[in-house]
């Protein structure tokens, strides 16, 4: 199928999925309250949980966000496109529905082909991770498949390269805060604008959901997520081993995936790990746990995928 098939479908109001370098994103049009009511309905989305704007020229911007800090300037001409999601004080204009109400909006500028030649025929789109609310997000086309089937069309980007959700950011007050760790680490943040920056740690503060996408269990497979503990089972039937580090890639465990101390290949493909043990029926995850002095920027992110795929968040 062409792109332009795509295109029209979005102009008449339709739903999309497309590639994204993060994960495949639920694309429509920003615009038209009817596709933009459809994304919720089809994900089974709660209402007030908001949607990022994705546009593919940063003056977009201004259609969406009522002013644009220094800071923001600095972080465009450093991260666009790219996988950091900034947070603004929105335009009356932008429809509530994927603000959920509140006064902020979040925007990104993919870093993929595809989604760019997308968006600058169709306008801005908002879009979710193309999986049923809860499930892990998609880092391939069959992923999208699996949970939508032939509702919603999808364009093939092939495999997302980074494989975990954008950074989200909110720049809006200050000192400004990451909602959701991603690949663009707080250090690469605060080496850009020179200036600290917080790390928020549940999504609440004073009793208000600041990032209402925080408090729901998130990304999640059928099979128990859990951490390997010393002197488990090695050699359970129903248990997918997945070991990160070099040290630990011993060849005792049964079904194991290893990574050899590879962080950026563990995290493209932790979805499809989670998804791979519903496919073969598996009971349950054992992941190798982090050890603290080893957290890399990146594992942050990691980690909070995990926990949240455990249920400890
Ligand atoms: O990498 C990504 O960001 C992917 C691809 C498709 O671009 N998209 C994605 O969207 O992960 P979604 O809807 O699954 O997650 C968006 C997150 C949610 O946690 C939501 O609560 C938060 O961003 N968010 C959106 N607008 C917000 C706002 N105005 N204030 C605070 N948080 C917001
Ligand atoms: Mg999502």
């Amino acid at each position: 199928m062409s792109l332009d098939y795509y295109v029209q479908k979005i102009r008449e109001g339709g739903v999309v999925a497309f590639p994204t370098e993060t994960v495949y994103g639920l694309g429509a049009d920003a615009w038209n309250p009817d596709a933009v009511r459809k994304i919720f309905e089809i994900k089974g989305r709660p209402a007030d949980n908001p949607l990022i704007v994705h546009i593919s020229k940063p003056e977009w911007i201004d259609q969406f966000a009522e002013s644009i800090n220094d800071e923001a300037y600095k972080l465009i001409d450093r991260f666009w496109p790219g996988p950091l999601t900034l947070i603004f004080k929105k335009k009356p204009q932008v429809l509530d529905m994927i603000t959920a109400g509140l006064d902020s909006v979040a925007i990104r500028m993919p870093n993929h082909k595809l989604a760019l030649e997308l968006i600058d025929q169709t306008g801005p789109l908002v879009a979710p991770s193309a999986n049923i609310s809860g499930r892990p997000s998609p880092t391939r086309p069959s992923h999208v498949k699996t949970d939508f089937g032939d509702v919603v069309p999808v364009i093939d980007g092939g495999i997302c390269d980074v494989g975990i959700e954008s950074t989200v950011l909110d720049i809006s007050h200050k000192p400004f805060e990451i909602y959701r760790p991603g690949y663009i680490s707080k250090s690469d943040i605060e080496e850009t604008i020179k200036q600290p920056i917080r790390i928020h740690k549940t999504g609440e503060q004073a009793g208000k959901v600041k990032s209402p996408g925080m408090k729901y269990s998130h990304y999640a497979p059928k099979a128990r997520v859990f951490w390997l503990k010393t002197g488990e089972d090695p050699n359970d039937p129903d248990i997918l081993y997945l070991i990160h580090s070099k040290e630990n890639n011993t060849g005792r465990f049964r079904n194991i995936i290893t990574y050899n101390g590879d962080y950026r290949l563990f995290t493209k493909e932790l979805y499809d790990r989670f998804r791979q043990a519903d496919r073969e029926g598996y009971m349950a995850i054992a992941i190798e746990p982090f050890i603290e002095t080893k957290s890399e920027e990146l594992a942050l992110a990691v980690l909070n995928r995990i926990k949240k795929a455990i249920g400890n968040n």
